[in-house]
């Protein structure tokens, strides 16, 4: 486990950067890493900064109201980095309605999931989880796992 103490949004930026660089895809499905932390923690300027590592030219927003979102990026393994922001969600079931399985069949996925508690029974276990934590106004800690690969 690295944690990291992100004392501006440029270190959580370079923090994205080294999570990008250690990311083990999983080979034949797609990779999931779980973002856990308390609003305002940071997990939304972390995947901003995932997709700015990755090449994403559109703007990355929230997907608070839309839930997911695919942007295309330029990676050797990836083509496509979903951000689903689950906070609205009371269980998986309305995840699936959103094609969620389909999603997680693709290899070339890379799908980072905000409030990953409240779809728990959807997720694989052993999911990777990245946390969040609120310092202050301007600190953020991320704890990040050494390798992204997932055990399943
Ligand atoms: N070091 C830092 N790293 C990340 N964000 C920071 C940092 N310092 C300040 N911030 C600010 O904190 C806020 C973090 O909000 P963000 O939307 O990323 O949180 P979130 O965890 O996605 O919240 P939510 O659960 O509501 O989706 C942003 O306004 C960002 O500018
Ligand atoms: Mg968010």
């Amino acid at each position: 486990m690295t944690c990291m103490e992100c004392r501006s949004v440029q270190e959580t930026n370079a923090a994205a950067a080294l999570f990008v660089a250690n990311l083990k895809p999983a080979k034949e499905r797609a990779t999931i890493v779980e973002l856990r932390g308390e609003l305002g923690s940071g997990k939304t300027t972390f995947v901003k900064a995932v997709a700015e590592a990755l090449g994403v030219k559109d703007t990355v927003t929230s997907p608070t109201f839309v839930i997911e979102k695919v942007y295309k990026v330029s990676h050797p393994h990836f083509t496509n980095l979903v951000h689903i922001d689950a906070y609205r969600l009371e269980s998986g079931n309305e995840l699936r309605a959103l094609g969620f399985p389909t999603l997680t069949q693709d290899p070339h996925n890379l799908i980072l999931i905000e409030w990953p508690e409240r779809v728990a029974d959807i997720l694989p276990e052993n999911t990777p989880t990245l946390s969040f934590t609120f310092v202050d106004e301007y600190t953020r800690d991320i704890i990040l796992p050494h390798a992204q690969e997932s055990t399943t």
